[in-house]
């Protein structure tokens, strides 16, 4: 049986209180919207039920299993060999080989989506259906449509999903919304993003239909590129693969059918231009990105300022700042506080529970999907696409 801290509601609020204080909520905000979520929960916590046991399964669940909040009652996997093993190193009770299963087994009130992503849509679906709430890995379908049906169903359900990426609720995100927001940098003119690495070498479905860069890696720069500029308006787009084959370790040689390499151009309105380069062909020294370098993959320029994110969007260090009569770039917000890249499924949990509303939105998830598949569109049709999703813009709190 897994060992976790049974907490009461008051020190629920009290500790959240504390982390809406350092996020700048004010205690007063927090509590007063507290009322009656966490009532719904028994025992002041959210279970949960993680499904996909790979490779990024560890760092969610060293996550997951260190909150007082939160109970991980089963994972999942169709390679039962993988769930067990999870279950065993995180002394989660209960372990099971498909969602079905999973749905009638332990009750949980969170499935938390960690499978490859074509198998996102199919299994986000059957719990919404079984009215679960649902955080899912990027993205939460392959298809617009589909994940119009989903925010729809939670909808119909009166559950809620949410998608990965967690980029928006960074204080460098913050702080770099703030500053657009504050004028300080004149009007936003550009922006720039860049995320790449040599590839995943562990799973096939990365380089088969449904895989490949954008979604994979691009996903990130387009969400933080479109919280801070606004909804993209249309979207050009080239994507290229590199590699006829590809070597990984659970199926050898695979034949590489998804964008390796993708460039992709967003107008947000307004005149104002961004673009995403990401790829599986890039030098991997670049993911030296991290705390303590100033490499920059994210870049605002305006009329009167520009800023650039040290280290990736989804692990950011600071950002920079240059502004007209201080032209040289100062460095701001080193710290990360409680953000952490696979921080997405507790911060909902919280949301789940404080009744305090999310940065991360079904509606951003889903602009950005259309948005990568725009890209995707425009490299097939050779014209420019128009985009009709939006979502609830600027994006701080
Ligand atoms: N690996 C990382 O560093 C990383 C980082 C951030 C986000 N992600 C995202 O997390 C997701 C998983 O990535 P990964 O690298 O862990 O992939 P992975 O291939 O290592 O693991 C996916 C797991 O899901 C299982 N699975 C597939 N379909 C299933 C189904 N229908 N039901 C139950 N289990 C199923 C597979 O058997 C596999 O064990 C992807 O969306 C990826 O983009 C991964």
């Amino acid at each position: 049986m897994e060992t976790t801290r049974t907490i009461s509601r008051r020190q629920f609020l009290n500790e959240t209180t504390m982390v809406g204080t350092a996020l700048g909520v004010g205690p007063n905000l927090l509590a007063a919207e507290t009322n009656s979520a966490a009532d719904s929960f028994p025992g002041g916590k959210i279970r949960v039920g993680e499904i996909g046991c790979g490779n990024v399964s560890s760092a969610y669940l060293t996550n997951l299993t260190s909150q007082p909040f939160i109970e991980v009652v089963s994972v999942c996997d169709i390679i039962i060999e993988r769930a067990k093993k999870r279950a065993e190193q995180f002394k989660v009770s209960n372990a099971y080989p498909n969602i079905d299963a999973m749905l009638v087994g332990a009750p949980f009130d969170l499935l938390v989506n960690t499978t490859s992503m074509p198998a996102h849509y199919p299994v986000n679906q059957k719990a919404l259906e079984a009215k679960r709430h649902v955080w899912s890995e990027k993205p939460m379908a392959l298809e617009v449509q589909e994940a119009k049906e989903l925010l729809d169903l939670a909808k119909r359900k009166g559950v809620h999903i949410w998608a990965a990426p967690t980029c928006v609720t960074s204080p460098q995100f913050k702080f770099m919304a703030e500053t657009i927001a504050s004028g300080k940098i004149g009007r936003v003119t550009a922006g720039h993003g860049a995320y790449g690495h040599g590839g995943p070498t562990w799973s096939a479905w990365f380089y088969e239909k449904g895989g490949g860069s954008l979604y994979d890696l691009g996903v990130y720069n387009v969400t933080t590129l479109t919280g801070l500029l606004g909804p993209a308006k249309e979207v050009v787009g080239i994507t290229t693969t590199l590699n006829p084959a590809r070597n990984v370790d659970d199926k050898g040689e695979v034949k590489v059918e998804a964008d390796e390499n993708t460039m992709l151009i967003m107008h947000h309105g307004n005149g104002v231009l961004s673009h995403v380069q990401t790829g599986f062909g890039y030098f991997s020294g670049e993911r030296l990105a991290g705390e303590g370098r100033r490499l920059y993959t994210i870049d605002v320029t305006g009329t009167k300022g520009t800023m650039h994110l040290q280290g990736w969007d989804w692990e950011p260090a600071a950002v920079d700042v240059a502004c007209q009569g201080e032209v040289v770039l100062e460095t701001f917000c080193k710290e990360r506080g409680h953000y952490n890249w696979v921080g997405g499924a507790k911060y909902v949990a919280e949301s789940l529970l404080s009744g305090k509303p999310s940065l991360i939105t079904p509606e951003h998830a889903l602009h950005v999907l259309e948005v990568m598949n725009a890209c995707h569109e425009s490299q097939r049709t050779g014209r420019r696409v128009g985009v009709e999703t939006g979502f609830k813009w600027p994006v701080f709190g």
